[in-house]
């Protein structure tokens, strides 16, 4: 079944179906069976069907963590997600979202996600729980801003990235830098279909391949295409106050933006 499919259960027809982005696939027969017994919406066990990735696990609430919830609920994820407060503060925001979202500590969500993206302060970027998080592909938004984050001198520097750092904490995850360069407000808004000319464009970096395909197909339903800057190393082409840092750019311009960018700003 595909990344990010909606799934459809025709019981009368015996057929499972999978609706992404308005498009309808009937799933192989033998995959009846493990649809036919799960509860709909967010009670159900999430993408374990033929390598579907359908639960996402949000840890961060804010900004960027609410409009990245509101997108994926939209395409048919479900989403579990998490503060630092607890569950019962985002009783707002999953009332919102409906009934694909619920509220969960943070340690939860990163356990209930098939992927997760965490979207918190950097300063806090330790308390991410690694146990739960580990073997999944983790989408890391976080940026560094020492006034509200305290000096990172490794950062200061030029001697890390910020996703870097967030892959050395979650040792056994597959982290991947999405999202970081784009205002919350665009999530939402600025997505166009495929193949639309002067579609805009979101880069990634990621050490592992299958976290770099992963965010590509997100960012495709979300409405981006992707530049692939590279490993983790290369990630600070498009951190803060470098030229493709929060602008819209195609892919072209992206490619331009990246290739100016200075080690340190
Ligand atoms: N705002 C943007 O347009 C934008 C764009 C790109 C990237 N970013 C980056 O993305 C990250 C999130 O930005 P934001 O604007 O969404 O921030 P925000 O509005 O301040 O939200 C931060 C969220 O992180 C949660 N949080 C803080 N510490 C936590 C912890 N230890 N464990 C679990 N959750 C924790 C907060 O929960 P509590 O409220 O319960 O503490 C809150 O829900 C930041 O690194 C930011 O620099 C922001």
């Amino acid at each position: 079944m595909g990344f990010g499919c909606r799934p459809v259960i025709d019981r009368a027809a015996a057929e499972l179906s999978c609706h992404v982005r308005g498009r309808r696939t009937i799933v192989h027969p033998r995959s009846i069976g493990s649809w036919r017994n799960l509860p709909s919406g967010n009670g159900r066990a999430g993408g374990t069907v033929e390598g579907g990735m359908t639960t996402i696990g949000i840890i961060g609430a804010g900004h960027i963590g609410s409009q990245i919830a509101r997108k994926a609920v939209e395409l048919g994820y479900d989403v579990v997600i998490g503060n630092s407060r607890g569950p019962e503060t985002l009783a707002d925001l999953v009332a919102e979202l409906g009934p694909r979202a619920r509220a969960a500590t943070a340690a939860e969500a990163g356990a209930a996600g098939d992927f997760a993206v965490v979207t918190i302060p950097l300063k806090n970027y330790k308390d991410l729980p690694a146990a739960e998080l580990a073997g999944k592909v983790v989408i890391d938004t976080i940026n560094y801003y020492f006034e509200r984050d305290g000096h990172v001198a490794a950062l200061d520097t030029g001697e890390a990235t910020t996703s870097g750092l967030v892959q050395q904490h979650l040792k056994e995850s597959k982290v991947a830098k999405g999202f970081n360069h784009i205002p919350a407000r665009d999530i939402t808004t600025a997505g166009t279909p495929s193949g639309r000319e002067n579609r805009r464009a979101l880069a990634t970096a990621s050490n592992h391949e299958d976290a770099t395909e992963l965010v590509t197909r997100f960012y495709d339903e979300f409405g981006f295409d992707t530049v692939n800057i590279g490993p983790l190393s290369e990630s600070w082409k498009v951190e803060r106050d470098r030229p493709a840092y929060v602008v819209r750019q195609n892919v072209q311009e992206l490619r331009e933006n990246l290739a100016k960018a200075a080690r340190l700003p």
